[in-house]
């Protein structure tokens, strides 16, 4: 039996901001319970729901020298649908509303995580093969591991992943003050370990230090390697490509299963959705204060609002769609201010064609995810994305930009061929969107045999996460 910990900031159900959540909590559940022990660690948010938390039972407890003193280390457990999660609990660190608060904050909690993480081990009875590590937040692991464990036994024969679900979030800041922080040794805060442009960064440590490096989609992996995507680590990654690969995200089909969601109005299947689907329409029409009218061409955007997801090309253009075309938008996310303001704007001025829901729901997700035609990804990078894969399994059509994982998962119209899956176009240009939006527009209104083609192709593509397990076992087995 091979034993593997995942180490990560955000792990559904528990806790969620993004997509990472989604990907931590799901991925375990799919390896071959037979060979892979695959357990989670996280922190012990306040925010965690209470019928959780009250479910959790605890281990042990110890003090671990950090940042200047000896800290409080709870551990808990909790047995969820099969797999076993850890809880690191100190709440002094972990008592927010919600995981992230002010970032220098987040720096220090979640150096004392990793360094907790590591500190637990001989306490939990699990002394795992592999720590795969998840984004900058657990980036000082493997280098923890590697220098203040090393000396000891018990870690030596532990190897590292790192997987990178988003190269802009590296957690970086002056080096004395990270030094002071961690405890790390002087001789880590080199350009060729901790150091990249005079400042300690943590995904970089990770990077240098785990023994393999992942990211979420193969056009991902190769995009990084560049200055465009790079966020100034492309040489780095560049170098690493012996050891640096793209395995690309599945979706939790059970979770996202239109024939047996109770969030939605009514389920339905790449067999039963002509009829049906149309009823999860009109429900969200009347729920959002859309204009009732289910032949109209419904486009859904569920996302965190930050220029990473292209909404400064949907700024550009959406006044000419909303002002010229029959269509309407069901918009969901929170995230920078100005975008937020921007989409309660539009509303305003195209009252019953676009509502803003400014907010975070998982029920209107789904509704937005099941009620709409279309769905709307342009963005400026994706690692991979997990919407637009929510978008298919529900049968509404993706209308993406080519970039990361949207280009490996969306197989643009055919119309030739009469294939595909969904829309994309190339550049980061907004007429270049607003030409294939209206593509796809013409497409549902004019040739709608063919559209309930694509939304059967699109409903019975398999994007779970039974391949990509069988990837992460074949890189743990290597290694
Ligand atoms: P990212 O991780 O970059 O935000 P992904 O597409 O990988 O993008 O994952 C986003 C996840 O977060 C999806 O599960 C999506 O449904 C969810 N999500 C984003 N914003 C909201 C919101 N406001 N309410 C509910 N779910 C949301
Ligand atoms: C990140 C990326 C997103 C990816 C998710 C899960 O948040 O932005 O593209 O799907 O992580 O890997």
């Amino acid at each position: 039996m091979k034993k593997i910990l995942f180490a990560a900031s955000e792990c559904v159900p528990f806790a969620k901001t993004g997509g990472l959540a989604d990907v931590v909590g799901s991925l375990p559940q799919y390896f071959n319970k037979e060979d892979y022990d695959v357990r989670v660690v996280m922190p012990k948010y306040l925010c965690i729901p209470e019928h959780f938390r009250s479910q959790m039972t605890y281990i042990h407890h110890f003090y671990m020298y950090f940042n200047g003193r000896n800290r409080y280390v709870g551990i808990l457990k909790l047995e969820y649908q099969g797999i076993t999660y850890y809880f690191i609990d100190n709440e002094e660190y972990y008592s927010g509303s919600v995981p992230y608060s002010d970032y220098f904050y987040d720096l220090e909690k979640f150096s004392f995580f990793s360094k907790a993480v590591l500190s637990i081990l001989p306490s939990i009875d699990f002394q795992p093969d592999i720590i795969h590590c998840h984004d900058w937040h657990t980036g000082l692991i493997p280098v923890y591991l590697k220098n203040e464990f090393a000396s000891d036994l018990f870690y030596t024969s532990i190897k590292t992943v790192i997987t990178i679900h988003n190269l802009r979030f590296q957690g970086t800041w002056s080096i004395p003050e990270i030094k002071r922080m961690t405890g790390l040794s002087d001789s880590l805060f080199t350009s060729d370990k901790l150091e990249a442009y005079q400042d300690a960064n943590f995904l970089k440590g990770g990077i240098v230090y785990a023994d393999y490096v992942t990211t979420v989609s193969e056009t991902y992996v190769e995009e990084v390697k560049t200055p465009f995507f790079g966020e100034k680590l492309d040489k780095l990654l560049w170098a690493r490509s012996n050891c640096f690969c793209g395995i690309l995200n599945g979706i939790d089909y059970r979770e996202y299963d239109p024939a047996h969601d109770n969030q939605i109005y009514q389920t339905f299947d790449a067999k039963t959705f002509r009829n049906r689907k149309t009823k999860n329409k009109s429900a969200l029409q009347k729920e959002l204060g859309l204009e009732e009218n289910p032949k109209t061409f419904l486009i859904g955007i569920v996302s965190r609002m930050t220029d990473q997801k292209g909404f400064d090309l949907i700024e550009r253009v959406l006044d000419e769609i909303l002002s010229q075309d029959v269509v309407q938008f069901a918009v969901l996310g929170t995230g920078d201010t100005h975008y937020e303001d921007m989409f309660r704007g539009f509303a305003a001025r195209y009252p019953g064609k676009l509502s803003a829901n400014i907010y975070y729901s998982e029920a209107l997700s789904h509704r937005i995810y099941a009620g709409c035609d279309a769905f709307l990804m342009p963005s400026l990078f994706e690692p991979c994305g997990l919407s637009q894969l929510m978008a298919l399994r529900y049968g509404t059509l993706p209308i993406v930009r080519e970039t990361g994982g949207l280009k490996d998962t969306i197989e643009p119209y055919n119309e030739f061929a009469n294939t595909g899956t969904g829309f994309s176009f190339a550049n980061y240009n907004a007429h270049e969107m607003m030409a294939t939006l209206r593509y796809a527009e013409h497409i549902f209104y004019d040739q709608k045999r063919r559209w309930n083609q694509m939304v059967e192709r699109a409903m019975k593509k398999d994007f779970s996460w039974e391949a990509s397990a069988r990837k992460y076992e074949k890189l743990y087995d290597n290694l």
